[in-house]
């Protein structure tokens, strides 16, 4: 195993599309790290510079200590498993498994002996003798993973490996795929656009916009802590809740003020190094507001008249739409909500919950703008 540097990489296609602008992250030695983002972002273009499938136009990736850059893809010690599979139609489970082997002139026995384990650890060892198009979905995904496996590579590369499957056969192979890093103990890079799939399966995830970083943390610390409003947006399902306003300062008290001016959110901040009249994005998870008939004081808590417009049931939990003046944000409710669409509430935020971003540039305000930002934190 091993690890993987990026130090300031960038790609550009024909001479001037930018793809990839300046990414540097390491994966640790039998690490998962997942690279996320929306499509065009520039994760499959970050994986096949690893691969060797791509040039990079500036910048170096090292696997170890060795700088790969020239270093043509068979001589890499990478395996790469595509979306679209790619097996070899014409041959048996075991042959395209075997392929790979047979090109590095491994012996007999020793293919034999890889692919048998192989398709042990991926329950398999039932359809060696099948072609492709004899199997399942799912199970000519198993192959196209047992043919990476055989290799013992250095660093396993996926692409959206999962994405041509149903949607439970895929929860299957995610919980396959997060399985066999922990038994191989592998160097992993992971590329989707699914964020539950990344939340599920990363050590770490590397967030892209735009061929550009915008954070690398754990699931968790991303979750609770995203660093801009992109990230924050990205991250969780249902998606955090955004409502344009401003920072008001009043005789030290902060408090945020939507655009029309309906929301007054009293904000767990010190006043330092605020600026009255900041323009800020609020925003908050659809878990942190909830109903309540506390109606009384709408100076300092986080209470919101709303009207619902709209409810889903998901059996174990409802999806309820309310709107303000300012805002339509969604709130999580356990069981089954039945509050009628139409109805006037009362909801209230959890003030302790919430994020802010600066309106321009996007970024959370931070402590050291805003003073303790510790109060907002989880
Ligand atoms: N061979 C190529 N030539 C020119 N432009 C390319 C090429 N491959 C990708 N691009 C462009 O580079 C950008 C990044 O593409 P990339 O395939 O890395 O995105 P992605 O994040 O993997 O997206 P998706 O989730 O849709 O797979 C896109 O704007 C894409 O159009
Ligand atoms: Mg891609």
């Amino acid at each position: 195993m091993a690890s993987v540097t990026f130090e300031k990489v960038r790609k550009v296609y024909d001479n001037h599309h930018l793809a990839v602008d300046g990414v540097s992250f390491t994966v640790g030695d039998g690490e998962l790290m997942v690279l996320v983002g929306p499509s065009g972002c520039g994760k499959s273009t970050t994986l096949r510079m690893l691969a060797g499938l791509e040039s990079v136009t500036d910048g170096s990736i090292r696997i170890d200590d060795l700088v790969v850059n020239d270093i043509p893809s068979k001589d890499r010690d990478v395996a790469m498993v595509f979306q679209n599979y790619a097996l070899y139609p014409h041959m048996t489970v075991f042959n395209n498994m075997a392929f790979g082997l047979k090109l590095r002139k491994y012996s007999k026995a020793e293919i034999k002996q890889r692919v048998g384990q192989a398709a042990e650890i991926l329950g398999i060892t039932d359809i060696l003798d099948r072609k492709p198009k004899q199997l399942s979905g799912g199970q000519q995904q198993r192959v196209a993973v047992g043919r990476a496996i055989v290799r013992k590579p250095k660093v396993f590369l996926f692409d959206e490996p999962l994405s041509n499957l149903d949607a439970k056969l895929r929860v299957q192979m995610r919980t396959e795929l997060a399985r066999l890093h922990r038994e191989l103990n592998a160097t992993m890079v992971y590329v989707t656009h699914d964020q539950t799939e990344a939340m599920t399966l990363g050590d770490r995830i590397v967030v892209m916009n735009e061929g550009v970083i915008q954070q690398i943390d754990d699931p968790v610390t991303l979750y609770k802590c995203p660093k801009n409003r992109f990230v924050a947006g990205f991250i969780g399902s249902p998606g955090m809740n955004f409502v344009n306003g401003s920072l008001e300062v009043l005789d030290g008290i902060i408090r945020f003020v939507s655009r029309k001016r309906d929301m007054h959110l009293r904000i767990p901040l010190k006043s330092t190094a605020v600026q009255d009249g900041s323009p800020v994005i609020l925003g908050f998870r659809p878990e942190n507001i909830k109903l309540t008939s506390n109606t009384h004081d709408h100076s300092a808590g986080g209470i919101l008249e709303a009207e619902v417009i709209f409810e889903e049931h998901l059996g174990a939990e409802s999806y309820v739409y309310g709107k303000t003046p300012s805002t339509t944000f969604m709130a999580r409710m356990a069981g089954t909500s039945d509050l009628g669409i139409g109805a006037l509430l009362q909801f209230e935020l959890d003030l302790h919950h919430i994020h802010l971003f600066d309106a321009k540039t996007g970024e959370t305000v931070s402590a050291e703008t805003v003073g303790n930002r510790n109060s907002l934190d989880y």
